[in-house]
C-alpha cells in the first residue's frame, strides 16, 4: 500500500440507492453521490428489485464520474475500490460489482468487496478513528432489522432479527395505509410531531422475555383496523375522526420502544457498553431520544450515523475497505455478490 495519503472509492447498489463516495485516509471524506431511486418505487410503496436493478446499470457510470470529479480524483490515481458485495438484492449488487471489477481491472488498482451491514455499523466511528468494539450493533432500513454482537471488527454474531417486515419496511406500510407518501419513515416522523404518542395503545412485540428477534406485522395490522375498521380493505377510506397525526405518533412510539428494549436486552445479555446504529431509520428523532435515554439508565453509549450517512452511501463502503486494505487484505476479480451477510463460499 502507497504511504498517505489513500484514497478509496467505495461503491454501493445493493438497494434503491445508486451511490459512490472517495474517503480519504479511512476518514476524510472527498465526495459523497447517492442518487436515490426513490420516485421510482414510489407508486409501488415499496422497491421493486428488477426497477432497482436497470436503474442501476442507467446511473452507475455517471455517479461514479460524479463522485471522482468532486474528489479531484482521476480514477487510475485511486488506491483502491471497494464495493459492497453482501448483502442486499442480487441484481442490483451485481451492477455495483461489475462496475467495481472493471474498473479495479482497467485502472491496475486493487478491489475489495465489503460488508454492507459492517459498513453500516461503522458510519459513527470512522471519522474518528475510535476502535469501537466490542459493541451491540443495531441495522434498521428499509429492507434489514438486526441485532448483532460484534466482539471485533469484522466478526457480526447474529442475535435477533425480524420474523417478517423490516422496521423501514414497517414504517412505509403504515404510512401507505395513512395516505403519507413512500418513503414512510420520515412522512410519519414528521406527521408525529404534531401527535400525541398515547393516544391509541399499539402493542409492543416483545415476543416473550427474552427474545431478541423483532416482528412489525401485527403492528401494521393493529394500525390497518383502527383507522379503517376491521376487514376493510388497504385501499378503503379512513375512519371518519382519526388523527392521522396521533396513530403516527402512537405507531412510532411503539416502533422505538420495541427498538430500545430489545437492544436493552441485547447489551445485557452480551455485557457491552456500546452499542452501533446504523440505515435509514436511525435518522428518526423520536428513536435517538428513547434509545439514549435508555442507555443513560442502562448504562451503555450509542454510537449514531454521522450527517447524511445513515441511509446507504458509498462513503461507508471506502471506510471499510481503507480497515481491510490497512491490513493488507483484498479481493480478486472472483469476487461475486451474495444476497446473504457474511463472506460468500
Ligand atoms: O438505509 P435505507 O436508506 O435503505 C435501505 O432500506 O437499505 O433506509 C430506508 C428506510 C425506509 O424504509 C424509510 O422509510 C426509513 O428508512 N426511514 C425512516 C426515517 N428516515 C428513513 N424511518 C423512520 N424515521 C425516519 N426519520
Ligand atoms: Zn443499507
Amino acid at each position: 500500500m502507497k504511504s498517505n495519503p489513500v484514497r478509496i472509492l467505495g461503491i454501493e447498489t445493493s438497494c434503491d440507492e445508486t451511490a459512490a463516495g472517495v474517503v480519504e485516509d479511512g476518514r476524510r471524506i472527498l465526495s459523497n453521490v447517492v442518487l436515490s431511486q426513490i420516485p421510482l418505487h414510489a407508486p409501488f410503496s415499496g422497491v421493486v428489485p428488477e426497477i432497482a436493478s436497470r436503474a442501476h446499470v442507467q446511473e452507475i457510470v455517471r455517479v461514479v464520474e460524479h463522485a471522482l470529479a468532486e474528489a479531484s480524483t482521476p480514477g487510475p490515481d485511486l488506491d483502491a475500490i471497494a464495493v459492497a458485495n453482501r448483502p442486499g438484492l442480487i441484481g442490483a449488487l451485481l451492477v455495483g460489482v461489475t462496475a467495481a471489477k472493471a474498473l479495479a481491472w482497467a485502472w491496475g488498482i486493487p478491489l475489495l468487496g465489503v460488508d454492507h451491514l459492517q459498513a453500516h455499523l461503522l458510519t459513527g466511528v470512522f471519522q474518528t478513528g475510535e476502535d469501537p468494539f466490542p459493541a451491540i450493533g443495531l441495522v434498521i432500513s428499509g429492507g434489514h432489522t438486526a441485532l448483532f454482537d460484534v466482539p471485533r471488527e469484522g466478526e457480526l454474531l447474529p442475535l435477533g432479527g425480524t420474523t417478517d417486515d423490516a422496521v423501514g419496511e414497517a414504517f412505509d406500510k403504515v404510512a401507505s395505509i395513512l395516505g403519507l407518501g413512500y418513503p414512510g419513515g420520515p412522512a410519519i416522523a414528521r406527521a408525529a410531531e404534531h401527535g400525541n404518542p398515547k393516544a391509541h395503545a399499539f402493542p409492543r412485540p416483545l415476543l416473550g422475555p427474552d427474545s431478541l428477534d423483532f416482528s412489525f406485522s401485527g403492528l401494521k395490522t393493529a394500525a390497518l383496523y383502527l383507522v379503517k375498521g376491521k376487514n376493510a380493505p388497504r385501499s378503503a377510506p379512513l375512519l371518519a375522526g382519526i388523527s392521522i397525526e396521533d396513530v403516527a405518533a402512537s405507531f412510532q412510539e411503539a416502533v422505538v420502544e420495541t427498538i430500545a428494549e430489545k437492544v436493552r436486552r441485547a447489551a445485557r445479555i452480551r455485557g457491552r457498553d456500546t452499542v452501533l446504529v446504523g440505515g435509514g431509520v436511525a435518522s428518526n428523532r423520536r428513536l435517538r431520544e428513547v434509545l439514549d435515554a435508555t442507555g443513560r439508565a442502562h448504562g451503555f453509549r450509542v454510537i449514531w450515523p454521522g450527517a447524511g450517512l445513515s441511509t446507504d452511501n458509498g462513503v461507508m463502503v471506502a471506510a471499510l475497505a481503507y480497515r481491510r486494505l490497512a491490513r493488507g487484505e483484498r479481493d480478486g476479480l472472483d469476487l461475486e455478490a451474495s444476497p446473504l451477510p457474511g463472506t460468500p463460499v
